[in-house]
Formats: structure tokens, C-alpha cells, sequence
């Protein structure tokens, strides 16, 4: 039997953050113990409802969702639904989850979880790092409760997607970033935009996930969250920024990474900023095997109709 790696993801779902849920979920090796919610792509009534209905959709109705973070720690909230839609998954319509979300919040369920388990949980951050921020200053010992941390968010040697200089992540919420960057976790792997925006889903994978018919919801899921990218934007992929993360913590030998400190710019013009700025332990990774990261992804969900693949 498979040790299986258990997760933690803390998200704003959004279409990335779905196709990261259901790599999750379809992976042999992992063990998706928990969802936190919060404030990013969209506010966070939405991300947690989108976050509930695409574990549904999924099957994965045994993972408990915590609601978090409903703003920046201190910064009016930035959101990208110039990307995602006001409903936060591209308009796909999902039958509404009739559960509800855990009785802890997100930051309080992940410092419950890490100290029930202290290392062994890996949590990945595909959204801003609020919750994050949070449940450091409330349990100051998570950094070494959690196995490991992988965080989606930054653009060290490449422009940003939100300003020349930013990522959206840490953009949407610097100074919580600034705290969990500058933290000594016991592993932080930090997944920027110098690797995301090298693994995208090509629009002949998402043509053959919306061939496949009603049978397989997982390219359904594909096939709907990603067909505004495609058809009214005409992109030619969609990026995969939060799936990578997820694969990252699952297989990190995609990764290539250095290891330094990272310095977060909180004010200005390059407000948002990522910089490797010195001697660390960051593990920022500026390298990735992008060919078998998409064929992993694509035979995990079964999109391929091939064989299952598995992280
Ligand atoms: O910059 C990409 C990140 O911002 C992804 O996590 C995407 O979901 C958005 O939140
Ligand atoms: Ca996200």
C-alpha cells in the first residue's frame, strides 16, 4: 500500500482552483484532508460556494470545506474577475452543494489539523495567503507543525499578471504574503509565474474533454470551467498556475528549484513584488518538466482516455 501524501488546499476558487480540487481528488497519492476557502478571485461567499460544488461534482463529498479569510489583512480587496467571471468558475453552472461548510474557520481548521497530525500535512496555497497569515499568528509553532508548504504566487524573473511587477496572489494581499515568505517553514516551496506560465491546458485537450460526453464528469468540470477561456476569449490554453502547485507537492521532481530568501515589495509601484533577495531556505522553483507535468494531469482526470497516469 502507497504511503498517500496528506493535503491541506487553502483556495479562491476560480477555474484554476477547480482543475487543481480535481487533481487532487483523482490522484492515488494524495489524501485531500481538507479545503479552506477565502477572499481572491472572488469574495469568499463565492469562492466557498464554487469550492463545495466542485468537490460535489467531483464525488469528494467526505472533504470537509472551512470558510476563511473574507479580505486582506489590512488592504481593500483586489479580485480577478476580469478572468474568472463574477460567479468566480468562467460561467460553468454547477448543481449548487447542499452541505455546508466545517464548524472551524479556515485559519483555525488548518492549525486544528496540523497539531491532530504534527508533520505530516503538506498544505498548498493556491490563492492569497490571508488564511495562511492568520493561522501564523494565532499557532506561531505551525511552521514546523506543517511537513511541508507549497505556495502558488509570484513572479521572480518574469513580469507579473496583474502589474508589470505582480502576481495576483501576493498582489491581492502583500503584506500577508510579506509574513508567510519570510517565515522559516520546514519546507516552503514557492510555485511563481516563471513555472506556471510554462504548463497550460491546450484547446485540443479541452475539445477532447467536452467530447467526451456526460459519463465523465471530470472533463465535464474541464470542459465547462475552461470554455469562456476558449471560446468567447478565444485563448489558445489556459494556464495551469494552481494544478502545478498541487503536482509540485505531489511529485516535486517536476520542479527545478534555488533555494534563497524572498523579500515581498509592499508599497509602490512594484507593490506585490517578488524578489530572491539573499541567502535562504525559500525553495523557488525557476525550472519545470512541463511536457510530463500535462501528460500527468491529463491522464490523472482521465482526460486523455488513455490509462489512468498517477503523481
Ligand atoms: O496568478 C495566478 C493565481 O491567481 C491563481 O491562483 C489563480 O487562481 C489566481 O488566484
Ligand atoms: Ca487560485
Amino acid at each position: 500500500m502507497i504511503d498517500r501524501i496528506p493535503l491541506i488546499l487553502d483556495v479562491d476558487t476560480g477555474i484554476d482552483d477547480a482543475l487543481a480540487l480535481a487533481l487532487a481528488v483523482h490522484t492515488p497519492a494524495a489524501e485531500l484532508i481538507a479545503v479552506t476557502t477565502l477572499a481572491g478571485n472572488v469574495g469568499v461567499e463565492r469562492t466557498t460556494a464554487n469550492t463545495l460544488a466542485v468537490l460535489d461534482w467531483l464525488g469528494a463529498t467526505d472533504v470537509p470545506v472551512h470558510r476563511g479569510a473574507s479580505r486582506p489583512l489590512a488592504r481593500a480587496p483586489r479580485d480577478a474577475a476580469y478572468f474568472h467571471d463574477v460567479d468566480g468558475l468562467g460561467g460553468a453552472k454547477l448543481p449548487s452543494s447542499r452541505r455546508g461548510v466545517g464548524a472551524d474557520r479556515g485559519p483555525a481548521a488548518i492549525v486544528r489539523l496540523a497539531s491532530a497530525r504534527p508533520g505530516e500535512l503538506t498544505l498548498v496555497c493556491v490563492g492569497p495567503l490571508t488564511n495562511l497569515a492568520i493561522a501564523l499568528n494565532v499557532e506561531p509553532a505551525l511552521p514546523t507543525l506543517l511537513r511541508e508548504l507549497v505556495v502558488m504566487g509570484g513572479a521572480f524573473n518574469v513580469p507579473g499578471n496583474v502589474t508589470p511587477h505582480a502576481e495576483f496572489n501576493i498582489f491581492a494581499d502583500p503584506d500577508a504574503a510579506a509574513q508567510v515568505l519570510s517565515t522559516a517553514f520546514t519546507r516552503l516551496t514557492v510555485v511563481g509565474l516563471d513555472v506556471t506560465q510554462e504548463t497550460a491546458l491546450p484547446r485540443s485537450v479541452w475539445e477532447a474533454a467536452g467530447s467526451m460526453g456526460t459519463a465523465h464528469p471530470t472533463a465535464r468540470l474541464v470542459a465547462e470551467v475552461c470554455r469562456q477561456a476558449f471560446v468567447e476569449r478565444g485563448l489558445a490554453s489556459v494556464y495551469l498556475h494552481d494544478p502545478l502547485a498541487v503536482a509540485a507537492a505531489l511529485a516535486p521532481s517536476l520542479l527545478l528549484v534555488e533555494e534563497t530568501a524572498v523579500e515581498v515589495l509592499r508599497e509602490g509601484t512594484e507593490e506585490g513584488a517578488t524578489r530572491a533577495s539573499g541567502a535562504g531556505s525559500v525553495r523557488v522553483a525557476h525550472g519545470v518538466d512541463a511536457e510530463r507535468f500535462l501528460q500527468l494531469f491529463t491522464e490523472t482526470l482521465s482526460l486523455s482516455g488513455s490509462t489512468k497516469g498517477s503523481l
